[in-house]
């Protein structure tokens, strides 16, 4: 089998993040943060590693501004809907995923003023364009790092001083790019960064998170959901400690256990190892593609401006045709449609259809590319 639907989640999960997760199970299973006893106090150590080694993997110095979710869609609802009221301003780029447009859409029918940024055709956000857009007193940009459709990088240190310039924070949806780009929130001045940790970061799903800059005001940002959270248990108010103030509920400690194991493995292989394979990987990828008539591929042609992500149509034919086919007759699983990013496909001009998405990760090898254009090329001449 070839996988190649790593934009949707990563597998096979390194056998140190399967063996970590039983791990806690079979020796932690207490609940983390809560009872006095050493199981509890054991799981709430394993929470509290991955914790450190999620924020020293994106650089922020404090591990108790890493808030852990159920995935990136809760990080970004949490800061979406905690930081905007009615009458605030928000910018946003034509390539988002429905995690990000949704909820906007929701708070503009709640009185919170939204303008999106139209992006090339390519995906390429013009960084003039976006300050165009960011007027003084716009409260938040929000922009994904990389497209989930056709892989383009969006300039996110650009936007930060964009956003900053103009007196708002700015919001990264990292989904695809954690554990896949370098990131280090310090450098590039993000405000917030949401992260998924069953992408790029090979964790299990239902773990992900958002990353709180240490000069980011929380006072402002309101929790999604408030509740029990070992501390301060006196109050029936939310305590205004962090990460307690947003992580109300057990956590998830089996999928941080397993998340904290897949952010040491990206580490101790390099995001830049990855990143150089991916790149070679998704440029073969790519330029076999282009190389056939019939095919339309998506995104920059320059394989820098883009993750491992390739997206293509075949005229005259229907994508749903493809996914089954390279399933079916060639054993290749890749993922077909909008992905949900139907902005992202009207900007390519590939809506309401969507694409054929290949989307390479760690593991894919160049002989698994090789074959995959093989595939490609029979179903188009078939
Ligand atoms: C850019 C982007 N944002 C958000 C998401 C949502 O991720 P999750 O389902 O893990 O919350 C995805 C996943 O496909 C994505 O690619």
């Amino acid at each position: 089998m070839i996988y190649l639907d790593h934009a949707a989640t990563s597998w096979p999960k390194p056998p140190e993040v399967i063996r970590a997760m039983v791990d806690l199970l079979e020796r932690a299973g207490g609940n983390p943060g809560r009872s006095g006893h050493r199981l509890s106090i054991e799981a709430g150590r394993i929470v509290y590693a991955a914790r450190e080694a999620v924020a020293e993997f994106f650089g922020a110095p404090d591990p108790m501004r890493v808030v852990f979710t159920a995935n990136v869609t809760t990080a970004l609802n949490l800061a979406l809907r905690g930081l905007l009221r009615p009458g605030d301003r928000v910018v946003t780029s034509s390539i988002e995923h429905n995690s990000v447009m949704r909820p906007l859409r929701a708070l503009e029918r709640q009185g919170v003023r939204l303008t999106v940024v139209p992006c090339a055709a390519d995906g390429r956000l013009d960084p003039g364009a976006l300050a165009r857009a960011v007027e003084p007193g716009t409260r938040l940009v929000v922009l994904n790092h990389a497209s989930n459709v056709m892989g383009t990088i969006l300039p996110v240190a650009e936007a930060a001083t964009i956003a900053h310039d103009a007196g708002a924070l700015l919001l990264v949806d990292a989904a695809q790019t954690a554990g896949v780009l370098p990131i280090h929130i310090m450098a590039l001045k993000i405000d917030l960064l949401a992260f998924t940790g069953h992408k790029g970061l090979q964790g299990p799903p239902g773990t992900g998170g958002l990353v709180i800059a240490p000069w980011v005001d929380v006072t402002t940002l309101e929790p999604l959901v408030r509740g029990g959270t070992g501390s301060r248990s006196e109050f029936e108010e939310q305590p205004d400690l962090l990460p307690d103030k947003y992580e109300s509920g057990t956590a998830n400690s089996v999928g941080i256990a397993g998340l904290g194991a897949g952010v040491r493995f990206v580490q101790e292989r390099g995001v830049e190892a990855i990143r150089a394979h991916e790149l070679e990987l998704a440029r073969t990828l790519y330029d076999g593609l282009a190389g056939l008539p019939e095919v339309t591929v998506y995104g920059p042609p320059d394989a820098a401006l883009r993750t491992g992500t390739v997206s293509f149509t075949v005229a005259g034919r229907q994508v749903s045709e493809f996914g089954l086919r390279l399933d079916e007759e060639y054993n290749i699983l890749c993922r077909v449609g909008l992905h949900c990013a139907p902005a992202a496909h009207r900007t390519l001009g590939t809506f309401p259809q969507g694409t054929v998405r290949l989307a390479v990760g760690l593991g894919t090898t160049l002989a698994e590319v090789h074959t995959t254009l093989q595939a490609v090329e029979r179903i188009i001449r078939a």
